[in-house]
C-alpha cells in the first residue's frame, strides 16, 4: 500500500515535542516531505481509519489541517465542538476517552488545561495529539521546523530570535529549538517569560545538542544577527479580559520593520497564526518578503498528516 519509508516513533501520542527523540524528529520531516511531494500519490494510508476531534478553543488551522489531512488519507475526522462546555462538565474526561476509543483510530484534543489532556491519554488507549494547550503547541513548533528545514537545509547552529509572551507555542519552539541544536534566544517582558521547567529541562537537552538557550528582556539584542524572528498574540485565548493590560505591557515588543532590520538580511520572519496585524507584528513585516507564516500554515498540513500516518496507520 505504502511507498513510504515509514520510521516508527517511540511515544504512542503526541502531547509535547519533548518526549520526541532525534530519530522521531527524522522519522516525522522524512514523512512530511515524502507526504508534501505525493499529496496526490498516497491517498489511501488511513483507509477506514477515524478521527475524533474536540476543541475547547476556537481554530482555524488546526481544525482544517486535521480535517484535510485524514480525507487526503483516506480517513475520516469527526469534529465535537467544546467551546461552550468545557471537558469534564457533561461527563468525566476519563469517560469520555474510554467511549471514544471504542470508535476511532485516533483523537486530536484542543485544550485550556495540558492536564485534561494527559488525562485524555491516560484513559483512551488509542494515540492522543495535542492540538494546543494552555503549556505547548507541538504540531505547530514540528510545523516550524519543517519550514526551516526546507529554507535552510538545516536548522543546526542557526538562531531563531522569539519576542513575545513566553507561552505554549514559545514553550515548543524551545523544546523542539533544544532537541535540534537551533540556538534560541526568547524576550519577553518581565513577568511574561517561558516556563522556568521548560527552559531548564531544554537547557539540558542543549548540553547533548549544541543548541544555546537564551532568555532576555530586550528586543534588539534578541533580534540582533538572527536567523528568524518569530512572534505570537501577547493573549491567548483564555486570557481575553488581559488584553487592555497586556497591550500595554508588550508595546515595545512588536515585530517592526526596524526589528527585522536588526537580525540578518535574509532572516525569516514566523507567526503560528491567528495574527493581529499592527500589535505583535506591523503589516508590513506580516506581508513583507521575509514573511514565511503561510508557508508554516501550508506545512501544519504536511506535518500532521505524517503524525496520523506514523501514530494511527
Ligand atoms: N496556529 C494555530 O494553531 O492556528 P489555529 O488556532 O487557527 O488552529
Ligand atoms: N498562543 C496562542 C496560539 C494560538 C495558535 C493561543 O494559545 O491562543
Amino acid at each position: 500500500m505504502s511507498t513510504l519509508p515509514l520510521q516508527p516513533l517511540s511515544v504512542d501520542d503526541l502531547l509535547c515535542t519533548s518526549a520526541l527523540s532525534a530519530d522521531d524528529f527524522d522519522s516525522v520531516f522524512a514523512t512530511a516531505a515524502a507526504l508534501k511531494a505525493g499529496r496526490e500519490t498516497h491517498t489511501d494510508l488511513l483507509g477506514n481509519r477515524r478521527l475524533a476531534m474536540i476543541f475547547e478553543k476556537d481554530s482555524l488551522r488546526t481544525r482544517f489541517t486535521f480535517d484535510i489531512g485524514m480525507q487526503d488519507l483516506g480517513g475520516t475526522a469527526v469534529f465535537m465542538d467544546h467551546r461552550d462546555a468545557r471537558l469534564g462538565s457533561r461527563e468525566s474526561v476519563k469517560d469520555m476517552a474510554r467511549n471514544l476509543e471504542r470508535w476511532v483510530h485516533g483523537i486530536v484534543a484542543r485544550t485550556y488545561k495540558h492536564k485534561v489532556l494527559e488525562e485524555i491519554a491516560a484513559n483512551a488507549d488509542v494515540p492522543v495529539i495535542n492540538g494546543l494547550s494552555d503549556f505547548v503547541h507541538p504540531c505547530q513548533s514540528l510545523a516550524d521546523f519543517l519550514t526551516l528545514r526546507e529554507k535552510w537545509g538545516s536548522v543546526q547552529g542557526r538562531t531563531l530570535a522569539y519576542v513575545g509572551d513566553g507561552n505554549n507555542t514559545c514553550h515548543s519552539l524551545i523544546h523542539t529549538a533544544a532537541k535540534l541544536g537551533t540556538h534560541i534566544r526568547v524576550c519577553s517582558p518581565e513577568g511574561y517569560e517561558p516556563n522556568s521547567r521548560v527552559v531548564n529541562e531544554a537547557m539540558r537537552t542543549a548540553q547533548e545538542t549544541g543548541s544555546e538557550i537564551t532568555i532576555l528582556n530586550d528586543p534588539a539584542a534578541a533580534a540582533d544577527g538572527a536567523d528568524a524572528v518569530y512572534t505570537d498574540v501577547w493573549a491567548s485565548m483564555g486570557q481575553e479580559d488581559e488584553i487592555e493590560e497586556r497591550n500595554g505591557v508588550f508595546a515595545d515588543y512588536q515585530v517592526d520593520a526596524a526589528l527585522m532590520a536588526r537580525a540578518k538580511p535574509d532572516a525569516l520572519f514566523m507567526h503560528c497564526l491567528p495574527a493581529h496585524r499592527g500589535w505583535e507584528v506591523s503589516q508590513e513585516v506580516m506581508d513583507g518578503p521575509q514573511s514565511v507564516v503561510y508557508d508554516i500554515a501550508e506545512n501544519r498540513l504536511h506535518v500532521q498528516k505524517a503524525l496520523l500516518v506514523l501514530l494511527i496507520a
